[in-house]
């Protein structure tokens, strides 16, 4: 076990050289260095007291695309506010949004509150403790569903987020460029711990927000590497603001008053709006639009 959250490290010296060990290390020596590391300095985070599914499924989806530091103000109320499937299920809309206002990309409330509806109809309100069947669910992606498999059932399936992938970059392929996920994988399956996955990946991750602010991104030389572009005025703002309007509206609207609303082309719209049909999340009858829960 290497757990004890957060507490201070006896042999901070030791801390220090481990932590400026040298690249390409052995195996063996990169799991010490990652572990030694997480005794010092493990963050103590909410989420990462609770073994409960639903709470770690709502907490993976905030963080896929919020920092850690939002995601600790908000988390808390999202929780008490909706503290299982049924009562996220049952919830309005408008109140899921309301609850989500200030994490961005507002269309991963959307997808929670149907995963929720679904996890109620389908499983009993118990969510499935199958990676395949999460990765099937809304909002979640074949890494969520690892992770959620990890955290939640101590389950070790390999997989990489963005901290994870900088570790195994800085560490793995010093001199490489556009290093593949499958590349990465490899080297966090055959490192993985597996008696231990949840502790093991929380010291990853913190090994990475580490590195995140001492040496030069190591993810710029990851083949998928994308720079985030501008929220101000692009595709995603509108399409959060769609969603946004259609909740506390309630009823169905006519395209003209999203534009009139919302500003900007209708022709705009429209390429926005048959995004969302086709991902199911609204629909469009009689040339009127309402959200389709
Ligand atoms: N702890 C558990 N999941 C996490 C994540 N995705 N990012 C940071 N810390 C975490």
């Amino acid at each position: 076990m290497f757990s004890s959250l957060a507490r201070k490290c006896k042999h901070a010296s030791v801390c220090i050289s481990l932590t400026r060990l040298k690249i390409n290390p052995s195996r063996a020596q990169f799991r010490r260095l990652i572990k030694v590391y997480y005794r010092a300095h493990g963050r103590d985070l909410t989420w990462r007291c609770t073994r409960d599914p639903y709470k770690i499924l709502i907490s993976e989806v905030m963080l896929q695309q919020t920092q850690v530091e939002r995601v600790r103000m908000k988390y808390p109320e999202f929780i008490a506010r909706f503290p299982n499937f049924r009562a996220l299920a049952a919830a309005s809309l408008s109140d899921v949004f309301a609850a989500w206002q200030g994490m961005g990309y507002n269309r991963r409330a959307l997808a929670l509150k149907r995963l929720a509806q679904i996890v109620v109809e389908r499983y009993g309100g118990v969510l499935p403790k199958d990676p395949k069947i999460l990765d099937s669910l809304p909002g979640i992606g074949w890494a969520t569903a690892c992770a959620i498999m990890a955290f939640a059932y101590g389950q070790p399936f390999p997989f990489i987020e963005t901290n994870i992938r900088r570790v195994f970059i800085h560490f793995f392929f010093p001199r490489t460029r556009k290093v593949s996920d499958a590349q990465i994988l490899v080297q966090v399956a055959a490192t993985l711990d597996m008696r231990n996955p949840r502790e093991w990946y929380y010291a990853l991750m913190d090994y990475g927000s580490y590195l995140a602010c001492t040496v030069p991104n190591p993810n710029r030389r990851a083949s998928q590497y994308r720079r985030q572009s501008r929220f101000e005025g692009s595709e995603r703002q509108l399409r959060g603001r769609i969603l946004a309007f259609l909740a506390k509206r309630g009823i169905a609207v006519r395209i003209d008053t999203l534009a009139r609303t919302l500003g900007g082309s209708r022709r705009r719209i429209k390429k926005v709006l048959d995004t969302l049909v086709k991902e199911g999340f609204i629909i469009i009858r009689s040339n009127r639009i309402s959200l389709s829960l």
